[in-house]
């Protein structure tokens, strides 16, 4: 029995998601690994890194931790997934790691859209594996399709639908005549959206997540301020309906195009007609199109975000390191 030790750096909204699918689903992801690797594998969680330790008193004391170095320091912890967020200490955590030797998991896109070359370069000086599936719309296994499905293409362009909570908002003002406000307080009780929504609604999250999926499609290193990024807060009921009465709807749209090298990126509210499909991607679900010279277009659809869609792609890639790398 080969026994795979993963490091939980947060356990938050998706940290605990990883911890539950791997505890309710360990028997069948264990048979699904033998099945691939006919080794029998067993995935323990080492430790778990936490900001408050006293959120967390019902983790066994060996196990959780408020100090990095443990987890660093620990010769037995094979993985690290990296799920606290924010830029510099995440990005300071996943290169320590790797520079360990360690593989890492991330869902992190805004460390990744700032320093996912840094990384990247850093994992291959080392010899270890760096995968972020999770990091771009949940649970929609967009960049396996672009680094493997899609290998023999040229993508020309990518768009879509990349943030739950702009959508959620939109459709609401749409299907429900709420206003801004009243759709973005819905949203935040039922906690689609963050108490501070400032990176959803003026488009960051999106702005990371296309420099991120652009980044891949074309081989390119994006430079974030050339990312054409508008807000939604200036939509109105007037828009909406102007829009309506063209059969349109107003989505929070991400696109990028590469076009005989020329790269652009852009961010914000756009009208959509109701024959593209687009237009019916509603609520908290993302969708993604690829545009390809030889597949032509594909359309991904799936939860963008949550605990366990989320974890699910996490779970996916620590999968696949120990398929390829154990
Ligand atoms: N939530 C989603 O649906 C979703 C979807 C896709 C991607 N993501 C990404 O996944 C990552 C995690 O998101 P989340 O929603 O799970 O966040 P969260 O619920 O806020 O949880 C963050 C966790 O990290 C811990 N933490 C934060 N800063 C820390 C630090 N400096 N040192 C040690 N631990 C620290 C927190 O500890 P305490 O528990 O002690 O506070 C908490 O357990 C982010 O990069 C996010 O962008 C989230």
């Amino acid at each position: 029995m080969n026994s795979i030790n993963i490091a939980l750096l947060g356990l938050g909204t998706v940290g605990s998601g990883v911890k539950n699918i791997l505890h309710d689903n360990r028997e069948l992801i264990e048979k699904r690994l033998f099945n691939k690797t006919r080794k029998n594998v067993k995935i323990n969680i080492g430790k778990i890194l936490v900001k408050n330790l006293s959120k967390h008193k019902d983790i066994d004391k060996d196990i959780i931790t408020d100090d990095f170095n443990d987890i660093i320091n620990d010769d037995s912890i094979n993985i690290v997934v990296e799920l606290i967020g924010g830029k510099d200490i995440a990005t300071n955590y996943i290169l320590e790691s790797l520079k360990r030797k360690k593989h890492v998991v991330s869902a992190n896109k805004m460390a990744i859209a700032y320093n996912g070359e840094k990384i990247g370069l850093c994992a291959k000086e080392n010899n270890v594996a760096f995968m972020y599936e999770a990091s771009v719309a949940g649970t929609i296994p967009v960049i396996r399709v672009i680094e493997d499905s899609l290998t023999a293409n040229n993508i020309y362009k990518v768009s879509g639908i990349i943030n739950g909570t702009t959508n959620y908002i939109l459709t609401k003002m749409t299907k429900e005549d709420l206003s801004f406000d009243e759709a973005l307080l819905q949203a935040q009780n039922l906690g689609f959206a963050e108490a501070d929504p400032t990176s959803d609604i003026d488009g960051f999250d999106a702005m990371y997540k296309i420099a991120i999926l652009s980044n891949l499609a074309y081989n390119v290193n994006v430079n974030l301020d050339n990312i054409e990024r508008i807000t939604l807060k200036n939509i109105t009921a007037d828009d909406i309906k102007n829009a309506k009465a063209k059969n349109h709807v107003i989505k929070y749209i991400a696109e990028s195009e590469f076009d005989n090298g020329k790269l652009s990126l852009r961010v914000g509210p756009k009208e959509i007609p109701l024959s593209d499909p687009l237009a019916f991607v509603d609520n908290a679900t993302n969708a993604v199109y690829l545009y390809c010279d030889k597949a032509g277009r594909i359309l991904l659809e799936g939860q963008g975000a949550g605990s366990e869609p989320t974890a699910s792609a996490v779970i996916g890639d620590i999968l696949n390191i120990i398929e390829r790398r154990f």
